[in-house]
């Protein structure tokens, strides 16, 4: 079970876990940005130099991310996609949204949450005074579902290397996980949203808060209540 802020078990042992999880997750992003050792090339050696100095500095860069992520085969996704949608927005965002994985609309685009779930996502950062453009809205899975059927693991496992990128690369104030699925994918629970929701968690350092997602309140419009009580919490966070 993920912790909330203030909720930590004191003393050596919880030091202890927290200390191993924040070298699992250096070591993930290290294999994520393409390191498979410790060697000296100039790259890893950028990388070591500038840890602990409290500015890791930005690694890559979106655009070279996508660039890698070419005309992606790596799962069977792609043989159903239109267009890979990659994600939009600010890369100096100070608040990253992170979605489930492209609709029709975003898959006949190329772009994400330009569909209903969107027009209302915008609403939502309007109604937290900011636009679309100050802020990054990406996905957890970059290919459409057939059908908008829940992404498989193995589909998550080939596009989740790339989300956890981007967000290395962003390294926003505050993600905002909408929805089970990217809040599950993220904090690596099976937790259900109705309790993730509404509470601060540290995902590598970063800020994350959780909410329902969009296309759930399209369907159930009496939750919308919560997710404004949701956006207070996260404005109150970002200060
Ligand atoms: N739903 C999502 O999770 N992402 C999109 O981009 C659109 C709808």
């Amino acid at each position: 079970m993920p912790e909330a802020y203030g909720q930590e078990t004191p003393g050596t042992a919880a030091r202890f876990i927290r200390t191993c999880d924040d070298i699992r997750h250096s070591l993930e992003y290290l294999a994520g940005i393409g390191c498979r050792g410790f060697d000296c090339c100039p790259g890893t050696v950028r990388l070591m130099d500038a840890w602990g100095t409290g500015s890791p500095g930005r690694a890559e860069t979106l655009e070279s991310i996508r660039s890698e992520l070419g005309n992606c085969r790596r799962c069977k996704l792609a043989e159903t996609r239109n267009h890979i949608v990659f994600g939009a927005g600010n890369p100096d965002a100070g608040l990253l949204f992170v979605g489930e994985g492209p609709g029709y609309d975003e898959d006949l685009q190329g772009l994400p949450f330009v569909g209903a779930a969107g027009q209302l996502l915008t609403k939502i950062i309007q109604a937290i005074q900011l636009r679309r453009e100050q802020v990054y809205i990406c996905n957890v899975v970059k290919c459409r579902p057939p059908g908008n059927r829940n992404p498989l693991p193995d589909e998550i496992g080939a596009c989740v290397p790339f989300l956890k990128r981007q967000i290395q690369s962003i390294r926003p104030a505050m993600i905002c996980a909408l929805g089970a699925f990217a809040a599950q994918t993220l904090l690596e629970t099976t937790e259900p949203i109705s309790s993730l929701r509404g509470r601060i968690f540290d995902y590598m350092g970063i800020k994350l808060l959780a909410t329902y997602h969009p296309a759930y309140l399209l369907r159930n419009p009496d939750q919308k209540k919560a997710v404004w009580e949701d956006m207070k919490t996260l404005m109150r966070e970002m200060g």
